[in-house]
């Protein structure tokens, strides 16, 4: 058999999604509130919805999906997997090449898989104004669709670089009824601070983060959406895994490494966690996150306690951190500037369930263009990231002789992002040092988990 697309019916999009909380060889440390002693649910209510809230703290390992979000999924879902035929020929490689194309959604990523569920427990508990931070603009596309889709208003703090690097991500949220603004704003305190600090800061998702959250604390009619990290937002993404799991099943084969790349740890996690059930049922299969070097969060940050947003609104979480005041270089993939990481993901690669690697600009967009000429897709800056590793594990199989399985999700499609592959094309890319004396500084800070 030969075929290219491994697909499946709408009637075969998952009624529950999979929480990995229920099957963690140790429990998560809890988060902490500004006193250091542990908070509970109620300290989110003036965040989030309580559907939401119950679902961050859940340990209950399935957890239904309501039917009207699955309406909304049927749009874009299942989503298709494709044997990369052309790019395993391209590279000449023994491997079977997977990936699963989350591009197929209305805002182009994986983003809406959440954004939808969010927006749905809101307006179910009667919250009509939302605000978010965006990085790339892929998140606040989502959030703005499916407040379209359910009557929410939603406000959007965007990176300033990446509000510079792609307007036409603010007129597709715009299209979509969305409100833009380029994040330091004067609107907060949080804003002001950042730019009294620094008028030329090109923004970071930690900053932009605190602006939303500013917004939102100071407002009794509105909520705060997160895009990735929080326990919730990780398990709306599960879906990606699970539909991938019944696709392996559909070709009778099965992942012996599965890679996404890592920002804030949604996409990686909901592409990841389901294959865990497998691996503590004794198969051997490896789990890959991937992040850029000039923002390594798994790979050169310390497993601590830290806020998530810049000007320390945000409980401290367990996590992967390069330190809360870390604002890291303007690199093309906004989705993956992020200091922190999902305290799931972090605690899985902490126990080394997971595995993280990091990789420079350059490659990765190397990796994007080889792809796009041999499958077709023009992959967003950030899945060139799981596609660097992908071909890497591809080469060595084609050292080795060995025919392994390579998975992958390819989070989103990048059109719009050519200003980045132009810049790439003219030779004006660049791959950034470490920036290993500003981690140390902003890491001086974390407080340690558990004793000591
Ligand atoms: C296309 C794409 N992939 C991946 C990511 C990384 O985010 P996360 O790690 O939360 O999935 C983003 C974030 O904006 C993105 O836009």
């Amino acid at each position: 058999m030969n075929d290219v697309k491994i697909l499946l019916d709408e009637a075969e999009i998952p009624t529950q999604w999979y929480n990995v909380a229920a099957d963690l060889p140790t429990p998560l440390p809890p988060p902490l509130g500004p006193d250091g002693q542990p908070i509970g649910p109620d300290a989110l209510a003036p965040l989030f919805p309580q559907a939401l809230i119950e679902q961050e703290v859940s340990t209950q390992r399935w957890i239904p999906i309501p039917e009207p979000v699955r309406d909304i999924y049927r749009q874009w879902r299942p989503a298709p997997m494709f044997r990369a035929r052309q790019l395993e020929k391209a590279l000449g490689t023994p491997a079977r090449i997977y990936y699963k194309y989350e591009g197929v959604s209305p805002a182009g990523s994986h983003k809406p898989n959440t954004a939808v569920a969010q927006a749905y427990y809101n307006q179910r508990e009667g919250c009509l104004r939302l605000t978010t931070e965006t990085g790339a603009g892929q998140w606040g596309s989502s959030i703005a669709l499916a407040g379209a889709m359910f009557g929410i208003s939603v406000r959007v703090y965007m990176v300033r670089v990446s509000y510079q690097q792609k307007p036409f991500r603010r007129s597709m949220m715009e299209t979509w009824g969305a409100e833009v603004f380029s994040s330091p704003t004067t609107h907060t305190q949080s804003g002001r601070d950042a730019l009294a600090r620094d008028p030329e800061t090109p923004g970071s998702l930690g900053l932009a983060i605190s602006e939303a959250v500013e917004d939102a604390a100071s407002r009794a009619d509105t909520h705060y959406a997160l895009g990735s990290v929080l326990n919730h937002v990780v398990l709306h993404q599960t879906v990606i895994g699970l539909e991938a799991m019944a696709q392996f099943k559909k070709v009778n084969d099965f992942p012996d490494v599965v890679i996404g790349c890592c920002g804030g740890g949604s996409n990686f996690g909901g592409t990841a966690f389901p294959f865990l059930q497998e691996k503590a049922a004794g198969r051997a299969v490896r789990l890959v996150a991937v992040e850029p070097d000039s923002c390594p969060t798994l790979t050169r940050g310390r497993y601590a306690y830290d806020h998530g947003d810049t000007a320390k609104l945000t409980p401290l979480m367990p996590m992967y951190s390069l330190g809360h005041d870390f604002v890291p270089p303007g690199i093309h993939a906004g989705g993956l500037r992020y200091h922190g990481d999902s305290p799931l993901v972090s605690h899985l690669c902490h126990l080394g369930l997971v595995e993280a690697v990091a990789v420079p600009q350059l490659a990765t967009f190397q990796a994007g263009v080889l792809f796009a000429r041999s499958e077709g897709i023009l992959p967003a800056p950030e899945s060139n990231h799981a596609i660097r590793v992908a071909i890497d594990e591809a080469l060595k199989c084609k050292e080795s002789g060995e025919s392994k399985a390579i998975f992958f999700t390819l989070s989103g499609h990048g059109h719009f992002d050519m200003a980045a592959y132009d810049r790439y094309f003219a030779g004006d890319l660049e791959d950034y040092a470490y920036p290993e004396e500003k981690i140390a500084a902003s890491l001086a800070s974390l407080r340690p988990i558990g004793p000591g």
